[in-house]
């Protein structure tokens, strides 16, 4: 890592890779730092064979010289972040962790309403994974959300708790009709015992890492989700709720990061989508099936399936641009190996015209139909061929994975200088 800031944001649907991606750089990192997203996230890293699957916890958390932190951007479910401590802590990993006292709190109302509101939303919904991410986002800018610093005081919390719970019940009861058993006072007892476990991590992050920033050390911003997933930027509404593109990060971490960072965005060598939206690549049938069981596209999170499809650059050019990216990682080429040839969408046909960048409009988007190249494709390959080629680098890749890398840079105008060719740690790539 050249820079003093990285950022490692998902350039397509989320599960890219972006976990391991961020294992990788982690060890040159001081800090590695989410700043959005939530426990909707599920990040898998794979380092000597074991597999660790991460869902709030920063991706750099193997690492004991690395501190990883949670920022104010982020949504804590705390009893997912304590079940998560608690395998690392099995496993004998000791997190190296803060937390931000700015931080929302997922709260048990926020997972009853993303129910009732992916029923309501059906089919302009987004397929959540019904971790509460929409609610307590909503929370936070209706402005009577619990933030995690709430949970060390129980006169503030009581008082908050009160307004929030009153707000967030009677929609769950009156709007949705769904039951809503928990008390508020079982809340607060059950929440400050969280407050309780956590407190050890909690702290002002923004000025811990602005600190760490004026103090020269290296800081690593993971992203979650993806940018199609994006709000502002994404397929509007089948996103999520929380800003994932790459100018997020100051907002999320608090700090003004004042240089030229390194803006990494992870895109698949195909693309995946959990969830409902409009798919143009998307590959059905047989096809489909073979893609998803050969590269395991079930959700980290919520076991769903995955729908795949063929790599989208009108996605990928819209992320470098969106997020300014300085450098693409590509993962699981391994996974596109013995097919013959590939294809690769380079533009839509929306109703006659063709489109290189993306549509905000979701009825044309949902009209798009994928202009595609097709490029010779590559020979699987065994694990010891794969080896071979992370110790003799780039130039030793086969020519027709040189030649679709370098289609993708070319399209969308920023360098492919990660390649990623197996799930391990060491099955990765970096060309200079
Ligand atoms: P994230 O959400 O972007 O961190 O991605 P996920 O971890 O949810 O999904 C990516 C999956 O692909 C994980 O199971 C990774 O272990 C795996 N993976 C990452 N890179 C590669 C690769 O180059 N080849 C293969 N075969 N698997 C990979
Ligand atoms: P990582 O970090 C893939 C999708 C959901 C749904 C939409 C909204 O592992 O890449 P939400 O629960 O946020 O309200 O769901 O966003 N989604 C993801 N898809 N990877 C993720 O995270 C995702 N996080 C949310 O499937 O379509
Ligand atoms: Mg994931």
């Amino acid at each position: 890592m050249d820079r003093q800031v990285t950022v490692i944001v998902g350039a397509q649907w989320g599960d890219e890779g972006k976990g391991k991606v961020t294992d990788f750089f982690a060890g040159e990192s001081n800090y590695v730092v989410r700043f959005q997203g939530g426990n909707n996230a599920g990040h898998t890293l794979v380092v000597n064979n074991e597999v660790y699957k991460l869902h709030l916890m920063p991706s750099g958390v193997l690492y004991p010289n690395t501190i990883s932190v949670i920022g104010n951007g982020v949504m804590v479910d705390p009893k997912v972040l304590l079940q998560e401590i608690s395998e690392l802590t099995t496993r004998g990993i000791q997190p190296n962790l803060r937390i931000s006292e700015r931080a929302h709190v997922i709260m048990p109302y926020h997972i009853a309403m993303d129910e009732g509101l992916s029923s309501h939303q059906d089919n302009l919904g987004a397929g959540s994974t019904k971790r509460g991410i929409a609610p307590v986002c909503a929370d936070k800018m209706y402005r009577h959300g619990i933030r995690v610093g709430d949970l060390l005081e129980p006169e503030m919390f009581k008082e908050k708790l009160a307004k929030a719970y009153d707000f967030n019940v009677s929609i769950i009861k009156k709007v949705f009709g769904l039951p809503f058993e928990q008390s508020v006072d079982d809340i607060y007892n059950e929440y400050l015992g969280y407050g309780e476990k956590i407190k050890q991590y909690i702290t002002d992050t923004e000025v811990l890492l602005s600190d760490a920033y004026r103090a020269n050390k290296k800081i690593l911003l993971e992203g979650a989700q993806g940018m199609s997933l994006d709000p502002d930027h994404g397929v509007y509404p089948h996103t999520t709720s929380t800003n994932n593109t790459a100018g997020f990060v100051e907002t999320g971490s608090g700090v003004g990061y004042n240089c030229i960072k390194k803006n990494i965005g992870v895109a698949k060598a195909y693309v995946s989508r959990v969830g409902i939206s409009p798919f143009p690549t998307e590959l059905l049938g047989d096809d489909g099936q073979k893609l998803r069981d050969k590269g395991n596209e079930y959700g980290t999170t919520t076991g769903r399936p995955r729908r795949v499809g063929w790599m989208d650059l009108v996605q990928l050019r819209q992320s470098v641009r969106v997020s300014g990216l300085t450098d693409i990682a590509i993962t699981k080429l391994d996974i596109l190996a013995g097919l013959g040839e590939i294809k690769i969408c380079v533009a839509y046909d929306i109703d006659g015209q063709r489109v290189t960048e993306m549509p905000a409009s979701l009825s044309k988007f949902r009209n798009a139909k994928p202009i595609y190249e097709t490029l010779p494709g590559w020979s699987d390959m065994t694990a010891d061929e794969v080896l071979t080629m992370t110790k003799d680098g780039y130039d030793s890749l086969p020519q027709t994975i040189k030649n679709y890398i370098e289609f993708i840079e070319k399209e969308v105008q920023c360098r492919v200088t990660i390649i990623s060719i197996g799930p391990g740690r060491e099955q990765t790539i970096i060309r200079e």
